[in-house]
């Protein structure tokens, strides 16, 4: 596949912080308890940007000197992490907006078809809210296409995705089976290997992240 080029609602983050933990997530040599840190710091830092679309709303607060009108959040944020990897990502971002309600979609690829198996589906209410999608692999793009499918028909309107590593491929499918999803990722590779790994990537994120392998 030609060198992938930046489209029409995908965000691939250029900032030296960014690349340099993507750098220490990626090394083979980098055990779980600081693959976990990094990936909750990497999280953080790529929140900032991603949400840059929530509303805000006016309110008056009074400074210790005189009354000040201020911008507050004006729409609520549901958090959805696919398990198991997308946990890795949740308090990256329960540590900027703590106040977000966190749902959870279980996911899990079939190792020969690569096709999504899901095992558990829960979340808080979705309408008037905006819903971020957590799932650091984008590969194949079936596991993100399914949950979001599901979290539709369950009321979610406005979605986002943020992953740490995309491939040409996964985009390509997530933007065709919802173009409506904003995508963020800190690095989109150059392909998917015969097993649908992500090449360079970072291997196996759920393994990696709890230390199973
Ligand atoms: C990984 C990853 C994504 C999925 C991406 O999960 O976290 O959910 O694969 O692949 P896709 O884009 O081809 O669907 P995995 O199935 O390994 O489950 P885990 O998170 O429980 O390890
Ligand atoms: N899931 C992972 O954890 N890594 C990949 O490269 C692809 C899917």
């Amino acid at each position: 596949m030609d060198e992938w080029e930046e489209g029409e609602g995908v965000t691939v983050f250029d900032h030296p912080l960014i690349k340099h933990k993507l750098a220490l997530i990626r090394d083979k040599e980098t055990k779980h308890f600081l693959l976990r840190e990094l990936v909750n710091e990497l999280t953080y830092l790529m929140l900032y940007e991603a949400t840059r679309g929530l509303k805000t709303k006016k309110k008056e607060v009074q400074t210790p000197l005189a009354k000040a009108e201020v911008d507050v959040l004006g729409e609520k944020l549901v958090i959805i992490p696919i398990l198991r990897a997308g946990l890795g990502m949740l308090d990256g971002c329960l540590n900027l907006i703590p106040t977000a309600r966190v749902g959870f979609v279980g996911l899990y690829r079939d190792e020969v078809s690569l096709d999504p198996v899901e095992y558990y589906f829960k979340t808080p209410p979705m309408s008037n809210s905006m819903v971020l999608v957590l799932d650091p692999m984008l590969a194949t793009g079936g596991s993100v296409s399914a949950a979001i499918d599901g979290l539709k028909k369950s009321g979610a309107e406005e979605i986002i995705f943020m992953c740490i590593l995309a491939s040409p491929e996964g985009i390509e499918k997530l933007r065709e089976n919802h173009p409506d999803v904003s995508i963020f990722c800190a690095h989109v590779d150059e392909k998917l290997d015969e097993n649908g790994y992500i090449m360079p990537g970072m291997g196996d994120c759920g393994d990696r992240l709890y230390g199973t392998k």
